[in-house]
């Protein structure tokens, strides 16, 4: 197989979709690996590095795409015209934000036959683990969400007792206890901070505990707000008002707020409101994590710093890409784990539909848009009875 990284075309996006050790072992495997010139400039890895592993060096973005039988992606749609470079056939993978995306995007990459995996949507088992790019990301982030608050805050995270008296430890409350939520905690733990977390999925009390922080318990009926992959489900707007009551004395208490609840395909709910944030020390500090989906906070500006009632909010987009280097690596190690269930051992792909990895990423494939993050998406079946059912185009009405 012809095996494709192009440059990104996302503004800010510094990660690239396969970093050399990973393409090495492609090659080592009979594949032919291409990298637009460039590819690996915004974060460590220069031509020469992906030339030294046995990758060809291809001019530009367009020439990948000209060549490659599979493209790998961190934003399989990018900036303006991103869909052009696909040709017929061409199998897709990355970053595809499904559930942002119109459906005129995912109709035209069926349209020209492009089998599009959005890694967004891998499943949360195990056997999927390895290919789990959001988890991957979220970690990233969690981690740099709490070096954000470090940095802006005008205290220290840890105690300090001095001969010049002693400093208390900073307060950091970390809403939602996810992914990206454990490690922003295990972060500021490491930092020395007196750390809080809270999550409306009560099950994860033991892993806020096992990490050191203690985890904020509510006054709530939260029956059924969880489901078995560990997704929190939409409450309705009674429930976040009640929360909401029951946040404020917590989010008044704290110096830094890290807000990561999210629910998969939903806006934020929003938690943490402009009159919350007035009840706080002036110089505390918000990371709102879930500004990708709306916010968390009343006042979060996507991919802005803003301030409110001297509070700091910042409403970061893509901390991954701040960490290029790393998130590259853990990002392409996933990249390569998913095109295992790709490649056959002829050196050739085989898409199996009947793989519930494959099955739950498959953005569009053999011309038809499958929508498989919707949960009345018509299944391939349907699509194949439909196809049965329908009259023969060439044939004359009254053949029928
Ligand atoms: P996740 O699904 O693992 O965790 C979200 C957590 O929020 C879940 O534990 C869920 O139970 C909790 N939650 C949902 N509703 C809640 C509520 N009303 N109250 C309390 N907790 C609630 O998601 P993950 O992977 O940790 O990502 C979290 C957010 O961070 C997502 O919005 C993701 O898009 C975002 N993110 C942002 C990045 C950035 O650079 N801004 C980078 C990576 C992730």
């Amino acid at each position: 197989m012809i095996i494709g990284v192009p440059t990104e075309t996302v503004p800010g996006e510094t990660r690239v979709a396969l970093v050399p050790a990973e393409a090495e072992a492609l090659v080592d495997r009979g594949h032919t690996v291409c990298v637009a010139a460039g590819a690996g400039d915004a974060t460590d890895w220069s031509n020469a590095d992906y030339r030294a592993v046995g990758c060809e060096i291809v001019d530009d973005r367009d020439g990948v795409f000209e060549r490659a039988d599979v493209v790998l992606q961190v934003r399989g749609i990018g900036a303006v015209d991103e869909l052009d470079p696909y040709d017929d056939d061409q199998i897709a993978v990355g970053l595809f934000d499904p559930y942002n995306v119109d459906d005129a995007t995912f109709e035209t990459l069926a349209d020209r036959g492009v089998s599009a995996f959005a890694l967004e949507l891998v499943p949360r088992i195990s056997r999927a683990q390895s290919m789990d790019a959001l988890s991957s990301m979220a970690s990233i982030g969690g981690y740099k969400a709490t070096i954000t608050a470090a940095e802006a805050l005008p205290k220290m995270f840890p105690l300090q007792m001095t001969a010049a008296g002693t400093v208390q430890p900073a307060d950091v409350f970390v809403i939602g206890a996810g992914v990206a939520g454990l490690q922003a905690i295990a972060t500021a733990e490491r930092l020395g901070a007196s750390v809080r977390g809270y999550d409306i999925r009560l099950e994860v009390r033991q892993e806020v505990q096992s990490l050191g922080a203690d985890f904020v318990e509510l006054d709530l009926e939260t029956e059924g707000s969880g489901d078995e992959e560990g997704y929190a489900r939409e409450m309705d707007e009674e429930f976040y008002r009640q929360q909401r009551t029951e946040l404020t004395r917590v989010v008044a208490d704290s110096d830094v707020v890290i807000t990561t609840a999210a629910i998969p395909g939903r806006e934020a709910p929003e938690l943490v409101t402009a009159e919350m944030i007035e009840g706080m020390d002036p110089g505390s500090v918000i990371v709102d994590l879930s500004a990708v989906t709306g916010g968390n906070c009343e006042p979060t500006v996507p991919g802005e710093t803003v301030e409110h009632a001297g509070v700091t909010i910042f409403g970061p987009t893509n901390l991954p890409a701040t960490v290029s280097h790393h998130a590259s690596q853990l990002y392409a190690s996933n990249v390569a784990s998913f095109l295992e269930l790709l490649l056959d051992d002829e050196g050739g792909v085989a898409i199996d539909t009947d793989d519930e990895i494959v099955d739950s990423t498959l953005l569009t494939h053999e011309g038809r848009a499958r929508y498989p993050h919707l949960p009345d998406a018509p299944t391939d079946e349907d699509e194949d009875e439909d196809e049965a059912d329908a009259p023969d185009a060439d044939t004359e009405e009254g053949d029928r």
